[in-house]
């Protein structure tokens, strides 16, 4: 497995993304690489399309020409939240944010470059190492008594870890089209804040506030739950977000070696 990073290519230039992929030869690429932030994207929408819709079409037609397969990660931000049951893979893309059409939009010219490929949409998305929600919530608790956090919006959190293994799982069953993969179940920002600061043994009280009491630049789904009527049906399961981050807080105990 090779692991590429931006320093290698920046997939806004094709004929380097074609170089680097003929050079690992592949049988599957899985493309991460996104211009992830949401509020960002709404200010610099040209770049936010250059990365997410012409990178991701760059990334597909190297795939193409190298006759490798491609899983292509894509967002809930396709979706416009109006539902209030879990959202199915052939629901329509409605996106309200310019984050959310880019990844909708590189969803549609992939489908059609590349009829095989993958997508797999996911949400909420935390690990460790990077920037991510329960990591932001344990900095602020650590040193505060009280946390305003969002309580109308509802998706599924899901661990980088368990998305990994599902990736790899999907490859293995050579998987195309749309496929949701989340943890199982669902929870508002508010309700996920309150069980990292509670799994971490801190008192940091969560108070539930609304969306529009937070006001961010781009809009984001008031639900958007993603079903996993077509991860169960490639038999692939996903352990509980409780579950999830459990380990997620056990793993950020362990020492740096
Ligand atoms: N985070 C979420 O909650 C969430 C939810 C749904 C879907 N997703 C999708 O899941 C994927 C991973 O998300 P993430 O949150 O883990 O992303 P992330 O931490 O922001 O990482 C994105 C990566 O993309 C690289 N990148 C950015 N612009 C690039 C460019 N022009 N060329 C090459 N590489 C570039 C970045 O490299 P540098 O660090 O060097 O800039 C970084 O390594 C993304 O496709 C995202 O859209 C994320």
């Amino acid at each position: 497995m090779t692991g590429l990073t931006s320093r290698a290519a920046d997939v806004r230039d094709g004929k380097r993304v074609l170089e680097v992929v003929r050079e690992s030869n592949p049988e599957w690429v899985v493309l991460a690489a996104a211009y992830t932030d949401v509020d960002g994207c709404e200010g610099n929408p040209d770049l936010a399309f250059a990365v997410n819709r012409d990178g991701a079409v760059n990334v597909a037609v190297a795939a193409k020409k190298v006759g490798a397969r491609l899983v292509f990660l894509s967002s809930d931000y396709v979706f416009d939240g109006k539902k209030t049951t879990p959202y199915e893979i052939d629901d329509a893309r409605n996106p309200q944010s310019v984050y959310g059409r880019t990844k909708a939009e590189a969803e549609i010219k992939l489908l059609e470059l590349m009829p095989d490929c993958c997508i797999a949409r996911t949400s909420w998305l935390f690990g460790i190492g990077g920037k991510c929600f329960p990591d932001t919530i344990l900095k602020l608790a650590a040193s505060r008594p009280a946390l305003d956090v969002v309580n109308d919006q509802r998706g599924g959190p899901t661990y980088s870890v368990d998305l990994a293994r599902a990736i790899v799982q999907l490859c293995r069953k050579a998987a195309s089209g749309i496929v949701h993969v989340t943890n199982a179940g669902d929870c508002t920002w508010c309700e996920f804040a309150r069980e990292i600061v509670s799994g971490a043994g801190l008192a940091t009280v969560v108070r539930p506030v609304s969306s529009r009491q937070m006001a961010r630049p781009a809009p984001r789904p008031c639900y958007s739950v993603l079903s996993p009527t077509r991860l169960r049906a490639l038999g692939i399961e996903m352990p509980s977000w409780h579950d999830a981050l459990r380990r997620y807080l056990e793993e950020r105990e362990k020492p740096v070696c």
